[in-house]
């Protein structure tokens, strides 16, 4: 079994993934309080980093209780990245330095960085390479199956990780041109993992619990890690853990159980952010998510959607309880809540 740099408290390791305007300090907290074992920061640029940008530091910033915690830079410079986790390493000593060779955004990729980097494997180990010399941390990999299909090469790509120096590498098997459309190809991932020395992390697709069993039994990753199935449910990781260990899986919280999450949620939020009332309009969308699916739920999100302060979203949630609503989501999410196709 290949070892994992940092200690972690269980062999198979959840990760929540690095998520751009969603894996910030409160939800990463969060996350680890409902069973993600690691944690990244959303990806950020090396240049911002190298230059001191404020809005850029602001978004490093974490807290003891998010470790073990990895920091995610972006960048096609080797120096500039180089310089970006030497940084880190000084000032906000994180357990580890994660690269993004994944992102998909034109922005990102048109200056090579993210998935832009995929088309030149040399510069992608260069770029290891200069980070791995700058930090005394262990430097992991996030990437995706290639550029495009024509150039889809997982193994080679990992392989080429590798060499270079990653500790871990988390594969997010869709090239660049696929975007998030069609499914991510997880005999990949059990390709990668059969190629390479190092724990190989899943990534992609996983919507509940068992598909991360499933994930995990199909590939034999060293450890999985989670973006979209997060939202609007962090208990996903203490499912997760359930079925790893095989016990049976947790129920899924009822509906007063998820406002009173969300509602936890929105609490370390106002208490992490400057301006509490543009925060409070960034966090309509973590409301949607957590009401998707509840019976009159376009009705519920349209409110939610227009709260301008956190103040307004517990008598929301309370109108909602107490309506004709409420009674059917408390007798839906119940029912709902013995979705355990785990056995599969
Ligand atoms: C809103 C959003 C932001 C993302 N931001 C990042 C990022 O900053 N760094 C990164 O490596 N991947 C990023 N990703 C990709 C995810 O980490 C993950 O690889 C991808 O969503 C597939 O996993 P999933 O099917 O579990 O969502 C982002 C994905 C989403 C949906």
């Amino acid at each position: 079994m290949p070892r994992f740099p940092i200690p972690l408290p269980h062999a198979v390791p959840l990760y929540l993934a690095p998520m751009a305007g969603v894996s910030e300090s409160p939800f990463r907290q969060l996350c680890r309080q409902y069973g993600a074992d690691v944690v990244v920061t959303e990806f950020l640029s090396a240049e911002g980093i190298r230059r001191e940008n404020e809005a850029t530091l602001n978004k490093l910033r974490f807290g003891p209780q998010e470790r073990p915690i990895g920091v995610q830079i972006f960048g096609s410079d080797p120096a500039a990245m180089a310089d970006a986790a030497a940084l880190v390493t000084d000032v906000f000593q994180p357990d580890f330095v994660d690269i993004n060779f994944g992102c998909p955004v034109k922005k990102v990729v048109k200056r090579n960085g993210g998935s832009g980097c995929l088309r030149d494997l040399g510069l992608v180990q260069e770029i290891i390479r200069a980070v791995s010399r700058a930090t005394h941390l262990p430097v992991t990999c996030k990437v995706r199956s290639g550029w495009s299909e024509e150039m889809r090469d997982p193994v080679t790509i990992g392989l080429r990780c590798q060499d270079a120096g990653a500790k871990v590498l988390t594969l997010h098997p869709r090239t660049r041109t696929q975007m998030y459309t069609g499914s991510a190809r997880w005999e990949e991932i059990a390709a990668v993992v059969e190629a390479l020395d190092i724990p190989v992390l899943g990534n992609g697709d996983i919507k509940s619990a068992p598909d991360a069993l499933r994930m995990l039994r199909q590939t034999k990753a060293a450890g999985i890690m989670i973006a979209r199935g997060s939202f609007g449910q962090p208990w996903i990781f203490d499912q997760a853990r359930d079925l790893f260990d095989g016990r049976p899986m947790r129920a899924t919280p009822g509906v007063a159980e998820r406002f009173r999450i969300a509602l936890d949620h929105a609490r370390l939020v106002e208490s992490y952010e400057a301006d509490p009332q543009g925060a409070a309009v960034e966090f309509r969308k973590h409301l949607g998510w957590y009401v998707k699916g509840l019976p009159n739920s376009g009705d519920l999100r349209r409110q939610l959607h227009a709260v301008n302060t956190f103040g307004e979203i517990e008598a929301i949630f309370d109108a909602y309880l107490q309506g004709p609503w409420g009674e059917a989501a408390l007798a839906g999410v119940a029912a709902e809540s013995l979705d355990a196709d785990v056995a599969a």
